[in-house]
């Protein structure tokens, strides 16, 4: 699976190191988006290489990554602007860093997890300032 997945798409860990090392470049140069990690990760190379872990899991299905993404961004200061900025500038980054196949590969995934964090962050705002409503479905 995972070979095949390498085949088709470029990506391998080399390719997929330099894709998170240069787009958390551009986020924490960010105006928007770089305070907002800036003050939450004081070590960026913990975070770099568990986000090399977490795409190796998400695009190439090699198992490394063990974390839970959702709790760590319920709670942030950010709505789907923000989604959409960050979605912006990995986009730009996938191109720059990976084959053709290889970005639309990444992209594909990334815009489905940042809509459903962003879902499960809106729901808990939600709940948080109404605590007594019934949640909503779908
Ligand atoms: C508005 C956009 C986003 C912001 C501001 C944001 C912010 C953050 C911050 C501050 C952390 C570190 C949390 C901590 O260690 O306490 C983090 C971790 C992480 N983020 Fe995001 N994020 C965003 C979007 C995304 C998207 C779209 C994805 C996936 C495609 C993603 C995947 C992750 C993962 C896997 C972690 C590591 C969680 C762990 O510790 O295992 N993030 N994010």
């Amino acid at each position: 699976m995972t070979a095949a997945l390498m085949e088709r798409t470029g990506l391998d860990d080399g390719r997929l190191t330099t894709l998170v090392h240069a787009f958390y470049g551009k986020i924490r140069k960010d105006a928007v988006l770089g305070p907002i990690f800036d003050e939450r990760i004081a070590d960026w190379e913990p975070h770099l290489a568990r986000m090399v872990e977490f795409w190796s899991s998400v695009a190439l299905m090699t198992g490394r990554y063990h974390g839970a993404p959702v709790p760590k961004h319920v709670g942030l200061p950010v709505d789907w602007s923000h989604f959409e900025r960050w979605l912006a500038l990995f986009r730009e980054t996938a191109h720059e860093t990976c084959t053709p196949e290889g970005a639309a590969h990444v992209i594909e995934r990334a815009e489905r997890i940042a809509r459903s964090l962003n879902i499960a962050v809106t729901d808990a705002a939600e709940a948080a300032a109404n605590p007594h409503a019934v949640p909503r479905l779908g």
